[in-house]
């Protein structure tokens, strides 16, 4: 993502109707040209959001979508939603946004103080979510860790636990190797798909829709169409927040976010896995203490209405949340 900061004593956009020019923005601020290329779908906005409001200061955020030449531009659809999240994030965090329209042709007139410097700032993706590599290379060997140490059993009892609140058509975003939708198929559902971005997995989840997808992302599921959406070993490895977004737009009304983590998080023995992969797991994983957890998907606009846990060991347990998007 490319942008180019500076303050304005005035901006103002139009688009043309027919013959006439319509207003779009017409404001003082900081104006912020964003340029947004296709490996931004992997980029912490949040990250992208501190920074703007640094230099912004206090002064009205103008956000304006402006493609440079790039042979890698995000496509128009990615570009948009980027931008938006992009202006919620900064909302959300307690900047005045004008946000211009994006996608259509316009003119713009911008009129600055001689003299007032141009910031340039360009943000990459730290890395593109290692963590499924990290499963593509470990996948099995690490199932069956979780096997041996009481893992899938927890899982299963946690399911058992809030199965009530399973409503199809029911998406686990990182299913594995998909013990879950198994567990969830013989307790008598159909409509039950499986996402996970490593590859492999899905050729054997076979008898049903898989997709190999970023869970922040889930381009092909289209939204407000899932009854249910599970994230279950999976918020670790994630840019939470980022995934609630998207995850909230995909679920109906009153549809359910299903989020089954261990806590605490234990890191399996060099033993277990092998000394190389026990410290790779070590750099990706990130833990969030669960009370994080919910308070971050109750910021994201869905209700808590169900909370188990359970012993895995007596080590650490399985932490259960039921998450409702409102009616
Ligand atoms: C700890 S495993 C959990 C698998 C399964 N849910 C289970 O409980 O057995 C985490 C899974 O998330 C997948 N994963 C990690 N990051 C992902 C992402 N950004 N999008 C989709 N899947 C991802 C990994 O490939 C891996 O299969």
């Amino acid at each position: 993502m490319k942008l180019q900061l500076f303050k304005v004593k005035k901006v103002k956009t139009c688009k043309r109707i027919g013959n006439r020019f319509m207003p779009i923005v017409d404001s003082a601020g900081v104006a912020v040209l964003v340029h947004v290329e296709k490996r931004d779908l992997w980029l912490d906005l949040t990250r992208v959001s501190n920074e703007i409001k640094r230099k912004a200061r206090d002064n009205p955020i103008i956000l304006i979508p402006f493609a440079h030449i790039s042979s890698s531009l995000a496509s128009m659809e990615d570009a948009k939603k980027i931008i938006y999240e992009l202006s919620v994030i900064l909302r959300d965090s307690g900047c005045e946004i004008i946000s211009d329209e994006f996608g259509i042709p316009k003119s713009i007139d911008i009129s600055v103080n001689l003299g007032d410097p141009i910031n340039f700032m360009e943000f990459r993706p730290r890395s593109i979510v290692p963590a499924y590599v990290f499963y593509e290379k470990l996948g099995k060997r690490f199932s069956k860790h979780l096997e041996e140490n009481g893992h899938y059993d927890a899982q299963e009892r946690m399911l058992e636990l809030l199965r009530e609140h399973l409503t199809e058509p029911i998406l686990d975003t990182g299913c594995g190797q998909g013990r879950l939708i198994s567990a969830i198929l013989r307790l008598g559902h159909s409509r039950v798909m499986g996402n996970d971005l490593a590859k492999g997995i899905q050729h054997e989840l076979q008898g049903f829709v898989s997709t190999q997808e970023d869970a922040h992302i889930l381009q092909s599921y289209e939204e407000g169409s899932l009854g249910t959406i599970i994230c279950c070993n999976l918020a670790y490895y994630l840019d939470f927040e980022r995934a609630l977004f998207r995850w909230n737009q995909l679920l109906v009304q009153g549809g359910k976010l299903i989020i089954i983590e261990e806590w605490p998080f234990i890191y399996p023995k060099d033993s277990d896995i092998g000394g190389e992969f026990s410290r790779m797991l070590r750099k990706i994983v990130r833990p969030v203490k669960p009370e994080k957890l919910s308070r971050l998907v109750v910021n994201s606009g869905l209700q808590l209405v169900e909370r188990k846990m359970i012993d895995i060991d007596e080590n650490h347990e399985l932490q259960g949340f039921v998450f409702q998007k409102q009616i």
